[in-house]
């Protein structure tokens, strides 16, 4: 029998419905490990995993247990829970956790079947992505730390229209459609994880423009459950206080509708949250380090590294709004807790054999 491995794998839970940010966040993420995430090397070219030396990032979409056929026949969609195995996500998660390495199915997004499985190792650190990491009450048990990207629906549609009708050509009813059609199972099945979730980064249409909807300026907050262990949320100038805050003068450049952040306590789903707010876009990315040099508890390693981290990325799609910001931070406070859960462990049976 393999024996589970010294240091036990942390677990991170990211939901979001497709098409919401998920595979950027994930970039961002990995990044902040060090390295880029790549496919398995040797596996299935259509393998929806991506390893690199800290993390292993699967993708939920993989224990779907009706394939598209499947789906079509019993009149099911892909967020329908009965179109997904609990049973094995829960038995595999878990199996991960401990140290033990699984054979894990494949869904292949070509094809809409479902291929031969691959051989996934324990990695440190595990993220879940996709529709449902905190549906099932035991999976959800199994997360160090979980986050739900909550894209409004205004938002929602000018993303997939930009993606949809540029790239892929189709047509705005068409869109419409398909977002209408999910509606029902998404209301029901997936956005009621978010009040699960330990943090939740929810993407609005700004107020800075009045009426405006068109999706290209954004309102991003960043909703941080207090009491989570190895987590403190993230703060601006005085923790607890509600401060509102236009960096907009000498030191950062805005041009029209300019930035706005907030920053108070809240509660959400009857949980004590903080909550960091901004509105708005950067001009100059560069001058990111005034807005980070405000900031408190980011976790940090030195001076200026979240504004070092979004420039490296700047390419990436959110990098001048509060998406790519707060996206950033869950990053670099992931790697805080994998720390303090990695150090709290290893000091453990030390303290063990003084007894
Ligand atoms: P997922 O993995 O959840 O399907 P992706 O990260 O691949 O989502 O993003 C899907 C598309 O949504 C991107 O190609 C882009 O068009 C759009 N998008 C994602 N994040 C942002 C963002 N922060 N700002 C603007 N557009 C975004
Ligand atoms: C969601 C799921 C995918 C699924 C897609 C379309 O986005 O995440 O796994 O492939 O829906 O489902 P369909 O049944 O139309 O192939």
């Amino acid at each position: 029998k393999c024996s589970a491995g010294d240091s036990q794998t942390v677990v991170i839970g990211l939901a979001a419905d497709s098409g919401c940010g998920k595979s950027t966040f994930m970039r961002r993420l990995t990044s902040v490990f060090g390295g880029a995430a790549e496919p398995p090397k040797g596996g299935n070219p259509d393998s929806n995993t991506l390893i690199s030396d800290m993390t292993t990032v699967i993708c939920l979409d993989d224990y779907h247990s009706l394939d598209r056929t499947g789906r079509k026949e019993k009149g099911v969609t892909a967020l329908d829970p009965r179109a997904n195995d609990f049973d094995l996500m829960y038995d595999q998660v878990k199996a991960l956790k401990s140290g033990v390495a699984v054979d894990k199915p494949i869904y292949n997004h070509v094809t809409g079947l479902l291929d031969p499985p691959e051989l996934i190792k324990p990695p440190k650190i595990l993220v879940i992505e996709g529709l449902h990491p905190m549906f099932d009450e035991r999976v959800r048990d199994l997360l160090d730390f979980s986050i739900y990207l909550d894209i409004s629906n205004e938002v929602k549609f000018a993303w997939k229209i930009q993606r949809d009708m540029a790239e892929r050509g189709h047509s705005l009813e068409s869109i419409k459609a398909s977002i209408e059609a999910r509606k029902p199972d998404f209301d029901a099945y997936i956005d009621p994880q978010k009040k699960y979730a330990d943090a939740v980064i929810e993407v609005l249409p700004t107020q800075l423009i009045p009426g405006d909807n068109e999706g290209k300026v954004l309102r991003v907050r960043l909703i941080m459950k207090e009491g989570v262990k190895h987590f403190s949320p993230v703060y601006l100038f005085d923790e607890g206080s509600t401060i509102s805050w236009i960096p907009c003068g000498r030191k950062l450049t805005c041009s029209y509708p300019g930035i706005k952040f907030h920053y108070g306590p809240d509660t959400y789903f009857g949980n004590e949250v903080s909550i960091l707010e901004m509105d708005g876009q950067f001009d100059r990315l560069d001058e990111l380090i005034y807005v980070e040099s405000h900031l408190s508890n980011i976790s940090t390693k030195f001076y200026g590294e979240v504004t070092q981290q979004m420039l490296k990325h700047a390419d990436f799609p959110g990098s001048n709004n509060g998406t790519g910001l707060f996206q950033t931070i869950v990053g670099l406070k992931i790697r805080d807790l994998y720390e303090q859960i990695t150090s709290s462990k290893t000091a453990a049976p030390l303290e063990a054999t003084k007894a």
